[in-house]
């Protein structure tokens, strides 16, 4: 096992590919554990995970935890990641609400909150971890920097990131500049991770990641290291893979 390459026509079709590899994990596992993301990206794929539900596939056995949460949103706050899967997912299928896990943005202490959080994926191991991607690279909220932190933490979000957040808020002063995200560590501890990244805008930073040096300036870089990576893009997001024909050689890229 290594890294596997996915390239789809579209996000729609790499959505379903994405939940019938969590329906393969789901059956599986007596007590399966999905690490789950926000963000865009994912929404195809949680579309075609309620769709599987739709048919039979029984989630009740299920546990989610997820990657990241901004500090001062509480969970009904229309922009909080746990309002996000609430509508995405959580509403739409027979997951048990006390199994969802999404770190509190409104806890009193922090410190506290993040101590808490750890202890849940101590407990919890994640069989299946979903990813997207920042443009600088982030995971989660796991910022470019000259270190990455293992554990679960409070993370001041990059100027960049607030920007780019920002089309989610009514305008920009509302975007919080603050997360509480899971450190590398859990990340990496996932059996199984997919990174899913559409659209031209990311290419560059996915060209990046996948050939360039593991460095923590690119925190998605570091996912070469694991032993059980996929990376499922749209053809613009492969567009700069796909330009390279060396890179296409020897990653065994195809797209017909
Ligand atoms: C946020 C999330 C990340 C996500 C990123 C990309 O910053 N914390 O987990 O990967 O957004 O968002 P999008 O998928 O909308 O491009």
């Amino acid at each position: 096992m290594a890294i596997t390459i996915r390239i789809f026509k579209n996000a729609d079709d790499a959505g379903i590919y994405v939940a019938s590899i969590a329906e393969m994990v789901i059956r599986q596992q007596q007590h399966p554990v999905l690490g789950l993301a926000t963000g865009s990206t994912p929404i195809p794929f949680y579309k075609a995970l309620v769709n599987l539900y739709d048919c039979g596939l029984d989630l009740s056995h299920v546990t989610t935890v997820n990657l990241d949460e901004y500090v001062g949103l509480s969970g009904d706050h229309p922009q909080s990641y746990r309002y996000f899967m609430q509508e995405q997912l959580f509403s739409k299928t027979n997951l048990h609400q006390q199994n969802t896990h999404v770190p509190n943005g409104v806890a009193e202490d922090l410190d506290q909150e993040c101590h808490r959080y750890d202890q849940i994926l101590q407990k919890h191991t994640i069989d299946f971890q979903i990813l997207g991607i920042g443009l600088n690279g982030h995971i989660g909220f796991n910022e470019p920097s000259d270190t990455l932190l293992a554990k679960t933490h409070v993370v001041h979000l990059k100027e960049a990131t607030v920007k780019s957040n920002a089309r989610f808020f009514e305008s920009i002063d509302q975007v919080p500049n603050q997360a509480i995200t899971m450190g590398v560590q859990a990340i990496l501890q996932a059996k199984k991770i997919v990174l899913m990244a559409f659209g031209e805008e990311k290419a560059s930073i996915i060209e990046q990641v996948i050939l360039g040096d593991v460095s923590t300036n690119i925190p998605a870089s570091i996912l070469q290291l694991h032993q059980d990576i996929h990376f499922v893009l749209d053809i613009a997001s492969a567009s700069k893979l796909l330009a390279n024909e060396k890179a296409k050689k020897t990653l065994g890229l195809k797209v017909r």
